[in-house]
């Protein structure tokens, strides 16, 4: 069985919900406390065992090509005026791997973006993360479901259990809990995927997250797929195809995911991830006590 050394990093989107924010610069960039939202989850790839990362980006990307660069200009400037502290984290961003970039030219949905990757990935089993799904766990979300994959072989499908009306903002997953010894509890069948469904077609509160691990054979299946909702090609749509020939799982993973994609959820996120961060969190406490609201 092939281990999964690629990540690909779906970055093409509009990003509407952000505008006018993301009118010049891409939603991916956005900061968290001080770090932009697609280095969470480049960092999380390289810890769960990935060692290429591919980005698919589309037009006013080139902030995020920039920023996994090298900048010399800045580096000089830091390393002139002693700021050595400031000068490794810079560097550990640049130092951090080869990041190879595809175009999507018009932004055709999730599926198509994926496709993109498709002669960079080659015929391994790769994973997809999606920035804006910024995920706090004790162990990095995509490792769980590394070990996962190395267990089934099959695909495996980031899932988390939302309750009421806000499924119908989801993927939702028609599956089955497995009694298995190492995931018991967490792990699923899947036996059908459905895009955005009503409250009363879900057929269960497992929505889908932005963490995948497909197997290459998904390529061809979005090659298959027609246009679907939106006039877009739909991820969900080629794994549904997928479905009829191989076994696909859900794993309900052990951590907080945060939607920064949403403004709402961008905000919690920088709380939260504020509150935590040594040297800040106990004075933006105190702030945020004070404001007695
Ligand atoms: P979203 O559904 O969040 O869409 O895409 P969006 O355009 O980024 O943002 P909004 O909804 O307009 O605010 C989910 C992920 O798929 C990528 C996005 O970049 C995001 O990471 N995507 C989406 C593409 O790369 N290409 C597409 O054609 C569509």
């Amino acid at each position: 069985m092939k281990r999964v050394r690629k990540a690909v990093f779906p970055a093409a989107g509009l990003g509407t919900r952000f505008l006018p924010a993301t009118k010049a610069q891409p939603k991916e960039m956005l900061p968290i406390v001080d770090k932009p939202i697609i280095q969470y989850g480049v960092e999380e790839a390289l810890a769960a065992g990935c060692d290429q990362i591919i980005i698919i980006t589309g037009r006013g990307k080139t902030a995020i090509e920039d920023h996994f660069d090298v900048s010399y200009e800045l580096e000089k400037m830091l390393e002139e005026r002693g700021k050595t502290e400031l000068l490794s984290v810079v560097h550990q961003i640049s130092d951090m791997i080869h990041v190879a970039y595809v175009r999507q030219k018009e932004a055709l949905g999730l599926g198509h973006a994926v496709l993109m990757a498709r002669e960079l990935v080659g015929n391994e089993p790769f994973a997809v993360l999606l920035a804006d799904d910024v995920i706090d766990a004790p162990v990095p979300c995509l490792k769980q479901m590394m070990d996962v994959y190395e267990e089934t072989g099959g695909s495996v499908l980031a899932t988390q259990k939302v309750s009421g009306p806000a499924i119908s903002a989801y993927g939702v997953l028609d599956a089955t809990l497995m009694d298995h010894a190492r995931f018991g509890g967490r792990l699923y069948q899947v036996s059908n995927l459905v895009e955005k469904p009503k409250l009363e077609e879900a057929p269960s509160d497992l929505a889908i997250i932005g963490r995948y691990i497909l197997t290459p054979a998904i390529f061809e299946m979005l090659e298959g797929t027609p246009l679907g909702a939106g006039g877009e090609l739909q991820l969900t749509d080629g794994i549904r195809m997928l479905l009829s020939r191989e076994k696909i799982y859900g794993y309900c993973f052990d951590g907080k995911r945060h939607d920064a994609g949403d403004k709402l959820g961008f905000l919690k996120a920088t709380v939260e991830f504020a509150l935590k961060r040594p040297g800040l969190g106990g004075e933006f406490r105190s702030y945020l006590k004070s404001l007695e609201l």
